[in-house]
């Protein structure tokens, strides 16, 4: 029985009914009430409809999982806070406007059918909610955990995490797994993290590039280390670097090496070769003095029997702050193992490789190196001008578009001048030749106080075995002793080690 009794009574909270037919107190019968009723019941029903579209959809569209799973649980919630809102504002009033003794906080009379009937209601409403909810916060919680929530959800900030990841050897590890990492305080954490970001992106007010490194990011032992046993030996890997060089006939340069990856648990093959580092009885920290953790003048290594060896680069004296020590693991030298930008030489020598430049092209690695590496300030700039450049060198070529094809793809798949990400903002610390990488610490320059010891750098070999340097036939005649690199051009002998000085990003 709704009927307008008393309604606002000079500002008095409003009041749609004080009493029901048997003169009882009913306290969700007001105005704020309704209004949460309506909204629950609108929100559930969306939801379910949602939910049903979703399931049926091939690829749901994040934008409508951000409507199924977050805006209308969220609205749900929000229409029962209002009814219970409703509800304490009416039994105030009441207490405070009624006459006699205050009406009883809850009476339940199963004499009374309607008493009866309520209840009926209120345990069937009840089962089904609980069925709903759970079915929801499961999907809800897979939802904001899941790479289309994180990736292309905030589309712009995104977008070149989001490319590179999607070719990347992790593409089907989500986004969650190396950046949260497991547990509920983790999960909590990183959603607190997401309201900050999400305001960042609505207010359009994040960095660009986004800066690395990531210090929210979690050690590895909880995030790679799920996946990769850091015990495992891998021993020697066996790879072929194919480059092309810049001249008219694209000349190749190929080297095979053997890379010593080794391993660094002794029950498992000897200790040893780059992944010595995380041997689990070995400890190596380091201080880096610059926000990319590329200038490392300091660094300490304690082994298995607790010694403890101090390296400092020439000229680096100063006290060291424990604070900023950090303990090397995976991602100080596998940084980019989901977003890796390649730069235009290294991009353009696998398209060659593979056949989808051809390299019969008179000075196409050049000339594509060219169109990649000028400056443009958006995808469809850079886009229009690569194949106006193109075309102006080749006129007369018949595979021209796709050649052009092929160069922006390489443009939009490594290189985000919105976002100012390229190779260029993010370090990959994995070798040498772009960026400092391993180099950081093996020049030759980091001592011990007495000067005896170093962080051995001279021996190409140390990291690798060169076992062929030659493309074709030749290719397959190698040496198991290990060749001298010979550098390709003469600027360089080969043997200076800072390659990055030339191939960088200066
Ligand atoms: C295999 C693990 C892994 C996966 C999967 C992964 N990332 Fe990353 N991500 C990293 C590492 C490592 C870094 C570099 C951290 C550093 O330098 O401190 C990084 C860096 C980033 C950065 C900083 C900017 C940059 O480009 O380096 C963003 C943003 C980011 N990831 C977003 C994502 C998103 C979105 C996804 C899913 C679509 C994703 N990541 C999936 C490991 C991963
Ligand atoms: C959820 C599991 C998972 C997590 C977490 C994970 N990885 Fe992986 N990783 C894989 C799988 C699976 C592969 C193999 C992919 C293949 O060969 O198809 C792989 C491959 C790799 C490779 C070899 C890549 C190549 O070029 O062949 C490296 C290096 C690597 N992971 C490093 C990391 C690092 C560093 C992290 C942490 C930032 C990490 N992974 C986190 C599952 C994971
Ligand atoms: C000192 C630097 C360094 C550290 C620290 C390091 N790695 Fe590596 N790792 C390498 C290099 C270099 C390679 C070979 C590079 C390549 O494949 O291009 C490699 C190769 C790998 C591979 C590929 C193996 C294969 O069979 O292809 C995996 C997987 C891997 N590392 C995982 C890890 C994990 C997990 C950690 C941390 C527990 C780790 N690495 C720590 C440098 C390192
Ligand atoms: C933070 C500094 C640091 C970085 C970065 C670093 N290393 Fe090392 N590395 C060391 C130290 C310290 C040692 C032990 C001293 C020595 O043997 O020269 C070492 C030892 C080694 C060894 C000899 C292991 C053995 O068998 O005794 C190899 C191989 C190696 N590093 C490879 C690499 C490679 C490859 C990279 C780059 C992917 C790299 N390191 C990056 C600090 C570093
Ligand atoms: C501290 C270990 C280490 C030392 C010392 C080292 N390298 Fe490397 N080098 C690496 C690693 C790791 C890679 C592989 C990077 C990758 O997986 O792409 C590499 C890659 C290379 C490549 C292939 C580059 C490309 O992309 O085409 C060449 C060539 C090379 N090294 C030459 C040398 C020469 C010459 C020296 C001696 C001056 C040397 N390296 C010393 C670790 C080392
Ligand atoms: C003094 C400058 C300089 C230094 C230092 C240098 N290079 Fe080069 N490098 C060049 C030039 C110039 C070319 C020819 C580039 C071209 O034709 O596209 C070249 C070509 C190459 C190529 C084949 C083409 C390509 O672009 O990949 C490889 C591989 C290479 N260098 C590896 C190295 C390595 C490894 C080191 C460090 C040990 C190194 N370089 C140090 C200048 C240098």
């Amino acid at each position: 029985m709704v009927h307008a009794e008393s309604v606002n009574q000079g500002g008095e909270f409003i009041i749609l009914d004080t009493d029901d037919m048997n003169g009882r107190w009913s306290p969700f019968r007001n105005w704020i009430s309704l209004a949460g009723l309506v909204l629950a019941a609108a929100s559930l029903f969306s939801f379910v409809l949602l939910f049903v579209i979703d399931s049926m959809a091939k690829e749901p569209s994040p934008y409508q999982g951000l409507l199924t799973f977050v805006v209308a649980p969220g609205f749900f919630v929000a229409g029962c806070g209002l009814m219970l809102l409703g509800w304490f504002f009416q039994r105030r009033y009441q207490i405070k406007h009624a006459a006699g003794a205050p009406p009883p906080f809850l009476s339940i009379d199963l004499s009374r059918p309607q008493d009866r009937r309520c209840l009926f209601w209120f345990a069937f409403s009840a089962v089904i909610f609980l069925l709903v909810a759970a079915v929801g916060s499961y999907h809800s919680y897979h939802y904001v955990e899941s790479v289309a929530f994180c990736g292309q959800l905030c589309h712009k900030p995104m977008h070149p995490e989001y490319t590179t990841y999607i070719k990347s050897p992790h593409a089907r590890v989500s986004c969650t797994e190396c950046h949260v990492g497991p547990g509920a305080a983790s999960f909590v954490k990183a959603k607190l993290n997401g309201v900050h970001q999400l305001y960042a992106t609505l207010t359009d007010s994040f960095d660009r590039p986004i800066k690395t490194p990531l210090h929210a990011m979690r050690e590895a032992k909880y995030t790679c280390e799920n996946c990769h046993w850091p015990q495992k030996y891998i021993g020697n890997k066996e790879k072929t670097y194919v480059r092309y060089l810049s001249d008219e006939t694209n000349t190749v340069v190929a080297t095979r090496m053997l890379l010593k990856v080794g391993g660094g648990d002794p029950a498992h093959g000897p200790v040893g070769g780059i992944h010595w580092h995380m041997n689990l009885n070995n400890k190596v920290e380091y201080l880096a003095t610059d926000d990319r953790r590329q200038e490392i003048p300091w660094v300490r290594l304690t082994n298995a029997k607790g010694e403890v060896t101090e390296y400092r680069a020439a000229g680096f004296t100063n006290e060291v702050n424990t604070a900023q020590v950090r303990v090397m693991d995976c991602i100080d030298c596998h940084n980019r193992p989901a977003h890796q930008y390649s730069s235009p030489g290294n991009a353009v020598d696998l398209s060659l490789r593979t056949g989808r430049l051809d390299p019969n092209l008179a000075g196409i690695k050049m000339n594509a190196v060219e169109a990649l590496s000028a400056e443009y300030t958006t995808q469809a700039e850079a886009r229009d001008k690569i194949a106006e450049f193109l075309k102006s060198k080749y006129p007369q070529e018949a595979k021209l578009s796709s050649m052009v094809a092929e160069v922006q793809q390489i443009y939009a798949q490594n290189i985000f001048p919105e976002m100012k990400a390229s190779w260029k903002a993010y370090p990959d610390n994995i070798g040498h030749k772009e960026w400092p990488g391993c180099f950081r610490c093996h020049d030759g320059r980091h001592k011990t106080a007495d000067g005896k010891q170093k962080i051995e750098a001279s021996n190409c070999n140390d990291c690798h075995v060169i076992l062929a340097q030659a493309a074709g036939k030749e290719a397959s005649a190698f040496d198991p002793q290990g060749l001298t690199f010979s550098h390709p051009d003469p600027s360089d002998d080969g043997t200076g080690a800072n390659c990055n000085t030339c191939h960088g990003t200066e």
